[in-house]
């Protein structure tokens, strides 16, 4: 039987106030396969203005980003760079409709579970003009594993040459209204 739960996500988090922080070097332990049959759920989240990002605990364990991307942070995903290990997201786990570069629905509004797929430590969201140690990341901004340093951009494509090596998970789902989307769980982890 298909059991959609309902979560409402009532804290955006501005793009300067380092998303992710407070529990981004906790490894996250739980089995990344949810164990309930057929599970979704309905998640409402706030209007977010460009660069804004908000992250929540799911009712099925799993954590889930929805970041609103910036015309900047949009800008960082069009080329097709060398540096990335799967630019088009082949081989990553995604529904369809994310396998290319910006891997959402709605180019601006990009959902995914934040979690590493290296040893799935809480990636940490770094704003433009935060993360100095890469070019790339300090203009359009990426995600940061804290554990053993992995790189992600924007669309949650992994750098090559990282302990990770496959990109951030974009869960299936739909859009009911232009901030409430509905998510499938029913997914398997690799
Ligand atoms: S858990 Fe992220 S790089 Fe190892």
């Amino acid at each position: 039987m298909n059991k959609t739960r309902r979560k409402i996500l009532k804290t955006a988090t501005s793009f300067t106030a380092g998303l992710g922080v407070g529990v981004a070097a906790i490894p996250f332990i739980r089995s990344l396969a949810p164990a309930r049959s057929a599970p979704s759920e309905v998640i409402e989240f706030p209007k977010l203005e460009p660069g804004q990002i908000v992250t929540a605990a799911t009712s099925w364990g799993l954590p889930l980003t929805i970041l609103r991307r910036s015309t900047t942070m949009l800008d960082g995903l069009t080329e097709n760079p060398s540096w990335l290990q799967d630019p088009m997201s082949a081989t990553s786990e995604q529904p369809e409709f994310a396998k290319n570069a910006l891997r959402s629905l709605n180019p601006e509004t990009f959902v995914a579970v934040p979690l590493c797929t290296h040893l799935h430590c809480t990636v940490a969201f770094q704003a433009p003009g935060q993360y100095s140690f890469d070019q790339h990341c300090e203009t359009f901004g990426c995600f940061h594993c804290p554990c053993h340093g992995s790189v992600f951009d924007l669309a949650g494509r992994v750098w090559r040459n990282q302990p990770a090596t496959t990109n951030l998970i974009v869960p299936p789902h739909e859009y009911i209204d232009a901030n409430t989307i509905k998510i499938d769980f029913g997914f398997q982890y690799s």
